[in-house]
């Protein structure tokens, strides 16, 4: 899924981000895809055929009159053996020419010869994206359904700050690998808290689950890939946001957890554009210090140990399970022992459909886990696996069961 197993035909134009095509191309290796470099004149002008020749292991194309290919339509011959193709970077001058269908070198030809999709990722200095001729240009390309990936604000090269600047490699292959994925979440609302909670004591103690919300912001991801407009509610992580997700609210205790979940709800319902899934895979803390002390509590003599109550926290899913109608609810489960008897008892005490139980103990910050999902009626175990790959094989579990009468 995504970009993993696909032959792309990377277009290297001339731009200065030219030099991080050579990230990408890594990247898109790693990510499993197959790639092919093709460059225009100017490309070549910042970065050598050479390094790509090297990193692909594939003979680079710039001429369109290359004897290399035998029966000499370099364009045809390349557009037919791709899954995709994505030009990155995209200069101010190629997307003019592609806007206008132009055939002036072999990229510009394969483009326009292709028959599979095409994503470019524009860089260029903040006058020129802003130029209304390129953003003409843009427009054009997306009406004409080309995919377009950013760009992005920041430094660039001739030392201005702003707009144009190309989105950096492990994102653009995010976008691509979104672009690419199949969608069985299309048009859904999936609202997701992620992350543990932090329950305070005084200003400089709390207590708090363990909990690196990398699972969570996987599925956010995952979610995003399938189509879906995602809702992120974190509590205290040190994450970057997944791309893609439509909105990311941070909290820090299980109160504020449960009030933003069902803020995004009310208003969702409101807008009669319902959440259609719920998934929490947040650690949240079960109990909470009855009360917070303002000042740091001393710490006096060394016989003397403050006695701390505990009050019960709201249980955010089963209060979201309850609602009327209630979205399609996914729970998560960390148990130690007896994982489908106490998973099953948690799908009845949440009432919800659907519930995810950790194989093993130490899955905490871990980049792999090993699950089991248990519906009412049957349970499937997901092997090991990093955590983005079980992500994406839990929204295809999600997806499938959407559809099915509750
Ligand atoms: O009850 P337990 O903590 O074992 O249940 C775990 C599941 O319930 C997880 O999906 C977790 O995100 C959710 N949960 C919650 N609010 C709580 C406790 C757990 O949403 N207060």
């Amino acid at each position: 899924m995504g970009v993993s197993g696909k032959r792309i035909v990377l277009g290297v134009t001339g731009g200065v981000a030219a030099y991080k095509a050579a990230v990408l191309t890594r990247e898109l290796q790693r990510a499993g895809a197959q790639v092919q470099v093709v460059m225009t004149e100017a490309g070549t002008r910042f970065v050598g055929p050479a390094t790509f020749q090297a990193l692909t292991g594939e003979p680079v194309f710039v001429d369109q009159w290359d004897a290399r290919i035998v029966n000499g339509m370099a364009h045809i011959e390349l557009s037919r053996a791709a899954d995709a193709i994505v030009i990155a970077p995209a200069s101010a001058d190629f997307i003019a020419s592609l806007a206008q269908g132009r055939a002036g070198d072999l990229l510009a030809t394969l483009c326009l010869a292709r028959e599979c999709p095409l994503a470019v990722a524009p860089a260029m200095n903040r006058q020129m994206w802003e130029n209304p001729a390129t953003q003409r240009n843009i427009q054009q390309l997306r009406n004409d359904g080309i995919e377009v990936v950013g760009p992005d604000s920041g430094d660039q090269a001739c030392g201005e700050t702003g707009m144009g600047r190309m989105l950096e490699p492990e994102a653009i292959v995010e976008a691509l690998a979104s672009w690419l994925s199949p969608k069985p979440l299309l048009g859904k609302r999936v609202l997701i808290t992620a992350g543990p909670t932090f329950e305070p004591i005084d200003p400089v103690r709390g207590i708090t689950n363990r909990s690196s919300g990398k699972m969570g912001f996987a599925l956010a991801g995952a979610c995003v890939q399938a189509g879906a407009e995602v809702t992120l509610v974190a509590g205290p992580v040190s994450l970057d946001t997944p791309w893609g997700v439509r909105q990311r609210i941070n909290v820090q205790t299980a109160q504020q957890m449960h009030d933003a979940v069902h803020r995004q709800l009310d208003a969702a319902a409101h807008a009669a554009h319902p959440h259609d899934v719920f998934i929490a895979v947040a650690a949240v803390a079960d109990w909470r210090p009855a009360s917070y002390s303002d000042a740091k509590i001393k710490k006096t003599d060394a016989q003397s140990v403050p006695q701390l109550q505990f009050t019960q926290n709201p249980d955010i899913l089963a209060s979201v399970a309850a609602r009327k109608p209630a979205p399609y609810c996914v729970g998560f489960a960390a148990e130690s022992d007896s994982l489908e008897r106490h998973g099953r008892d948690k799908l009845i005490r949440k009432g919800i459909p659907l519930l995810v139980a950790n194989i093993g103990h130490e899955t905490f910050g871990r980049d792999d886990n090993e699950l089991l999902v248990l519906d009412g009626s049957s349970q499937t175990r997901l092997a090991r696996a990093p955590k983005h790959e079980l992500a994406r094989e839990l929204v295809h579990e999600i997806a499938r069961r959407l559809d099915l009468p509750r």
